[in-house]
């Protein structure tokens, strides 16, 4: 009888530890289909006139680019607020402004958005070019984007990326690629302690029952 009863108690307690392992891989496994990665952005082209040295005139200043966010996700959408872009010299001053309009982009696109913007002040371009002949301009990109995941949109989220871009001699982008836009300064982290509100939420909910 006693072990009887000892074999019960084992059985009720490896039945609770294996109730909270699944609990566990569940919400895991929840969140690991339902989490969501921000868009990847990077400068695809860049090509200043007023610096292509063989057009030989400095009139056209205007700045034209192109710029792409990726969507990482197989299964969630994104909603892009208006995205603002900044591009400014390496002293910080801002040259131009542009604005994309707000978007929505389905599972595993890619958003092409080309601009053309005029400086504010012609200048600030053509001071730009350093001694050996190439200009480096910084391109920085601010928005909030929200996830849709099945029918639900999740709450905004920011995003702040930039990247330099140097200008050769054609007054196009130096670099072959791509460049990508990184995260300049510290951005928030609530997303990273999710999993653990999850996880902390369905063990307590079983615990509890
Ligand atoms: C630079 O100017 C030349 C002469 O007009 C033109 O042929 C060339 O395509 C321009 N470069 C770029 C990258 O557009
Ligand atoms: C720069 O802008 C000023 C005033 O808008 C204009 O007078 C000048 O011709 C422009 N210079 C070039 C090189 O485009
Ligand atoms: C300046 O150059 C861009 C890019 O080549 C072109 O689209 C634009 O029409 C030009 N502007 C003027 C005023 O020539
Ligand atoms: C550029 O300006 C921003 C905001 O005004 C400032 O935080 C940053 O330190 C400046 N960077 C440089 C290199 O001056
Ligand atoms: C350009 O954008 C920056 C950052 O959003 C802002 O501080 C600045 O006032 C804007 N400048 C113009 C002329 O719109
Ligand atoms: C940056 O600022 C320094 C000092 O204020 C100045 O000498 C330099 O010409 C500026 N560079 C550009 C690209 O505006
Ligand atoms: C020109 O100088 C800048 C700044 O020192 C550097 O980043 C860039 O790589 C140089 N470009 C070339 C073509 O040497
Ligand atoms: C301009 O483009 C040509 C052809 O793409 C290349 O051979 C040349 O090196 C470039 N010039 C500069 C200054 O990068």
């Amino acid at each position: 009888m006693d072990q009887d009863r000892e074999r019960s108690g084992g059985n009720c307690c490896s039945c609770c530890l294996s109730f909270i392992f699944t609990a566990g891989l569940t919400s895991l496994f929840l969140w690991l289909s339902l989490r969501a990665n921000k868009p990847k952005c990077s400068i695809q082209n860049f090509y200043v006139p007023a610096l292509n040295k063989t057009l030989n005139s400095r009139d056209n200043t205007t700045l034209n680019f192109m710029v792409r966010c990726d969507n990482p996700n197989k299964d969630q959408g994104i909603y892009y607020d208006d995205v603002h872009l900044t591009i400014s010299n390496t002293n910080n001053t801002t040259i131009a402004n542009y604005t994309v309009p707000k978007f929505y982009q389905g599972h595993k696109k890619k958003a092409k958005k080309p601009g053309q913007v005029l400086p504010l002040n012609n200048q600030t371009v053509l001071r730009a070019v350093l001694p050996n002949g190439s200009a480096v301009f910084r391109m920085d990109l601010k928005t909030q984007v929200r996830f849709k995941i099945i029918f639900w949109k999740t709450k905004r989220e920011r995003i702040e990326v930039g990247a330099d871009v140097e200008v050769n001699g054609n007054g196009t982008k130096a670099q072959k690629k791509g460049i990508k836009m990184k995260k300049s300064d510290s951005s928030s982290f609530s997303r990273s302690s999710f999993p653990i509100c999850v996880l902390m939420n369905l063990l307590v909910f079983f615990a509890i029952r």
